[in-house]
């Protein structure tokens, strides 16, 4: 009865439903040879300053050199802490021992899956200079709680946005709070280039020359070399793609909203099911529908079956990584990470997947539970 398949993700779809204006943006920048920084890329970081209604967007090759770059702007050093969550993606830690400085992980918020403010505190010692939280799936994490921590120990704040793009929190945008904000436009995100891609914004105009002239070679002008620094750049194709997509970016956010509201309506009262918490006053974007159940790997096993696709993001917590042997973490030191990591599964949600793919992915979770 059901042949239908589900992908996790469509780009391919995606591509197909703005077809004319991706292919006249990259057929311009071949014709103008535009290929590294140029106008399409000056274009882009304005469009997504604008977007994010901050001063300063400095785009880069990456999300993952994003944060390193901004790590490195902000003056990381060697023994530095650095206080981060404990359920992300490893691109968020590993900068921070890239950049020089100690990862120090917080348990999590038990049912937002970002950082539990309550935890960061007690982990701040005379070395730590800055939090990273992550607005993990798409929803803020505590802003207020979390500035005011910053603000109180004197210590910068990085968000990590690789998969907010467009969250609110209070009705501010995620990437507006912090000292600069990371962004990665990897093609599955919800900005997504066709290739690797990233950016920093930040309201300071200081950090923004350092962090574009890092980006640079360490310098803003050719042959000129202020500091030694790295090859990080944002391409012209991807930026007249990214210039393209942004335009479409309100419209399919709307869009992963409302699939999002068709799952919850869909998906209560399911024994051992947990949809995901959106806090009242944050706007999740849903880069991920990340569901918990009790028997999460049968369940996925299931669904497989039944021709949908899931993924786990992600089946091990940070501080349980192999990559973070070196500091002995416990289970009991990150309970809620602890728990959920075996628990969650994300369901297929991108705007363009169709009431049937929908429905079947639905029926398919209910018709697990009736086993
Ligand atoms: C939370 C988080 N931070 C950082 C990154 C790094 O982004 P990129 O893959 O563009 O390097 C990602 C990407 O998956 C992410 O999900």
């Amino acid at each position: 009865m059901n042949n239908i398949v589900v992908p996790f993700a469509d780009l391919y779809v995606q591509y197909l439903s703005i077809k004319d204006q991706v292919d006249k943006a990259i057929a311009d920048v071949i014709r103008t040879s535009a290929f590294i920084r140029g106008p399409y890329v000056e274009k882009f970081e304005q469009e997504f300053a604008a977007m994010m209604g901050v001063a300063h967007c400095v785009s880069c090759a990456n999300g993952t050199d994003a944060l390193y770059i901004a790590m490195h702007a902000l003056g990381v050093r060697g023994g530095d802490e650095v206080i981060t969550t404990a359920h992300s993606w490893i691109a968020t830690t590993e900068t921070i021992t890239q950049a020089g400085g100690k990862v120090v992980f917080c348990d999590t918020d038990e049912d937002t899956f970002t950082i539990d403010p309550d935890q960061i505190e007690a982990k701040i010692t005379p070395r730590t200079v800055g939090i990273i939280p992550v607005h993990l799936y798409g929803q803020s994490a505590d802003m207020d709680r979390i500035m005011a921590i910053a603000r109180k120990h004197k210590l910068w704040v990085i968000e990590d946005c690789a998969q907010a793009h467009l969250a609110t929190y209070k009705g501010k945008k995620v990437g507006t709070f912090g000292n600069a904000a990371t962004f990665s436009f990897y093609p599955g995100k919800n900005l997504g280039a066709m290739g690797d891609a990233g950016a920093i914004v930040t309201g300071d105009p200081k950090l923004a020359e350092h962090m574009a002239m890092f980006a640079r070679h360490g310098g803003l002008r050719k042959g000129d070399h202020q500091i030694e620094g790295i090859n990080s750049r944002l391409d012209g194709l991807q930026a007249a793609i990214l210039s393209v997509k942004l335009k479409h970016l309100p419209e399919w956010t709307r869009r992963r909203r409302q699939i999002a509201s068709e799952y919850n309506d869909s998906l209560t009262a399911i024994n051992g099911l947990v949809a995901p918490l959106e806090q009242s006053n944050r706007e999740h974007v849903y880069h991920l529908y990340v569901i918990r159940h009790d028997k999460r790997n049968e369940l996925a096993a299931h669904l497989t079956d039944c021709g949908v696709q899931t993924v786990v993001n992600y089946p091990f917590a940070l501080p349980f990584l192999p990559a973070y042997a070196r500091y002995n973490h416990r289970p009991e030191e990150f309970p809620n990470a602890y728990f959920n990591q075996s628990r969650i599964l994300s369901l297929p949600i991108f705007p363009e997947i169709t009431s049937e793919q929908l429905d079947c992915v639905c029926r398919q979770v209910k018709s697990f539970n009736l086993n």
